[in-house]
């Protein structure tokens, strides 16, 4: 199979509506994002019904947006790439319908992606990349550390024992009454913020596991304990205070994994690598690895998009992966596999 290769990607995972054209796993045509955010915002959270609903409302807009902007038509297209998983169920199955129906009306292969893989495949947006790596994916949903030993291999070596970082970011700032997405309104208040609060580091069973709920937990306990007191509470030192915490976490399980691994490439990905003190943090730490090249994303790939689903459904495409019209999205759904 020769290099070319024209993908359209659907992603619909959480409350996103996406739909991107991508050449060659790394030329953007078009990368189409329907935000479903500000209804969201009114629930202090996403609601996967209504989230359902408005992706059913979107969809053929966003194609339509989409192919217009390629300037490609779909007869032009080599395959459908679509998020399988993992999701929200009722959301997945709008992008797989869709997935399913352009495939059958156009007679174009089926790829199925994993979500996670197209956040760290965003990364080709960047850099070429290289392997073997070791991927750190913070996102709303997912804190894993990955081990790609070559491509599209991909290997779990720690997890989230509990909340998600995104979402320990989203619990903490509805705590703190900043509203919803948290992870944006936190990193920029932290920017105020100095080490007035001591919150307590995390301990996990196994070395490379991550765990963020007993940091939300403190916070709760901090912000009670202040008002108990009479106290006012400065939002800015505590957003300081947790993210500070956070972070410790992450990048502490991220030297760890590299005394397991031997990488020639750290990559970031998912919606939390968003975070502006992580990209500083982890960039300071990867200058003492000379050795292995540090990618992080850039800012309009880091929360959902279709472009990502491309990037990873281009290399999914030439190796082959296909799914068939009895195929359906899964919500919980293995990246090792
Ligand atoms: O990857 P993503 O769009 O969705 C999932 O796949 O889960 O990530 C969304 C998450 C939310 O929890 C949001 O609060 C967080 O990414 N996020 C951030 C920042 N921007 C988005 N967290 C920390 N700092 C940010 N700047
Ligand atoms: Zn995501």
């Amino acid at each position: 199979m020769s290099n070319k290769s024209l993908v359209c990607a659907i992603e619909t995972s959480c409350d996103e509506t996406a739909i991107a054209f991508i050449e060659d796993g790394n030329k953007v045509l078009s990368n189409v994002v329907s935000s479903q955010i500000d209804t969201h915002r009114g629930f202090g959270g996403v609601m996967p019904e209504v989230a359902s609903r408005l992706h059913i409302e979107q969809i053929s807009l966003v194609l339509k947006e989409a192919i217009e902007k390629s300037g490609v038509s779909m007869e032009d297209v080599d395959a459908i790439a679509f998020t399988q998983g993992p999701g929200l169920i009722g959301s997945l199955h709008i992008g797989v319908l869709a997935s399913k129906t352009l495939a059958w009306y156009y007679q174009k292969p089926l790829v199925p992606v994993h979500h996670i893989a197209g956040h760290i495949y965003a990364n080709a947006f960047v850099t070429e990349i290289q392997f073997p790596l070791l991927a750190l994916v913070v996102s709303g949903g997912h804190t894993e550390l990955v081990y790609m030993k070559e491509d599209y291999n991909f290997e779990i070596l720690g997890t989230t024992q509990d909340d998600a970082i995104g979402e320990a970011y989203d619990k903490v700032a509805r705590v703190m009454e900043l509203g919803y997405p948290g992870g944006p309104a936190i990193d920029a208040l932290a920017k105020q913020g100095t080490t007035q609060y001591v919150l307590p580091r995390v301990k996990t069973e196994k070395p490379l596991d991550f765990s963020f709920s007993g940091l939300k937990s403190a916070v709760l306990q901090l912000v009670l304990k202040e008002q108990r007191h009479g106290r006012e509470l400065d939002k800015a030192n505590l957003a300081y205070a947790f993210q500070e915490a956070v972070l410790d976490e992450v990048l502490f399980k991220t030297k760890k994994a590299l005394e397991t691994v031997e990488v020639r490439q750290v990559v970031l990905a998912g919606g939390v690598s968003a975070n502006s003190r992580l990209r500083d943090r982890l960039t300071r730490m990867m200058n003492s690895y000379p050795d292995i090249a540090l990618s992080i994303p850039p800012l309009w790939c880091t929360t959902d998009n279709a472009a990502m689903i491309g990037a990873a459904g281009t290399v999914a495409f030439k190796k082959g992966i296909r799914a068939d019209f009895s195929t359906s999205a899964k919500a919980g759904y293995d990246l090792e596999v």
